[in-house]
């Protein structure tokens, strides 16, 4: 099943969201990760976090494998109650988006290297490191589940630059070509 995206503006995007609890029969997780999968090929992403579907959980997907980089073959992954247990490296900046806040890429500033606590979608267990790439998609996500978005690492005068037509994108005045659910829409 295909999510509507949660557009820029919704509250659900800015909470931290709560751990899954693997005993809580009233979710089907394999159906949600492969529904997730759905949703983020559908609209041509490379990474999904639960808060963008507007469950507020520490849950995301990626499948980078579309941006064509060496070390991102092969690399499609679930991270199910991630923690990111530290990050080293010298900050380096990148062109970011975001499927919630569509048409609007920025240079985020993030440290090169990661090291990751997290479960499958089976509940197995794995500490790993990433660097490169991998670390810039999995840094972008976490701070989905955090509650952060990249628009909160930009300085205070970007952002302010970017305010009109963040609040297009929270109206629904945004040309995409997926499905979104959008805060104000129909509201001025
Ligand atoms: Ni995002």
């Amino acid at each position: 099943m295909i999510y509507p995206i949660v557009a820029y503006g919704d509250p659900v995007l800015k909470q931290r969201a709560k751990e899954i609890d693997k005993n809580d029969t009233s979710l089907n997780l394999a159906q949600l990760v492969e529904d997730m999968f759905e949703t983020m090929y559908a609209a041509h992403g490379v990474g999904l976090a639960a808060p963008q579907i507007g469950l507020s959980l520490r849950l995301f997907v990626v499948d980078a494998e579309p941006m064509d980089e060496k070390n991102l073959l092969g690399f499609k992954k679930v991270f199910v109650n991630p923690t990111i247990i530290e990050e080293t490296g010298e900050k380096w900046a990148f062109q970011e988006g975001c499927l919630s806040i569509p048409n609007i890429r920025e240079d985020v500033s993030r440290q090169a290297k990661l090291r990751i606590h997290y479960f499958d979608a089976d509940w197995n267990e794995y500490e790993e490191t990433y660097d490169g790439m991998a670390a810039r998609v999995i840094q972008h996500e976490y701070d989905h589940i955090e509650g952060t978005l990249f628009l909160d690492h930009l300085s205070a005068f970007k952002k302010r630059l970017l305010k009109n037509k963040l609040l297009d994108i929270s109206r629904g005045q945004v040309d995409i070509d997926y499905k979104m659910r959008f805060p104000l829409l129909g509201k001025r």
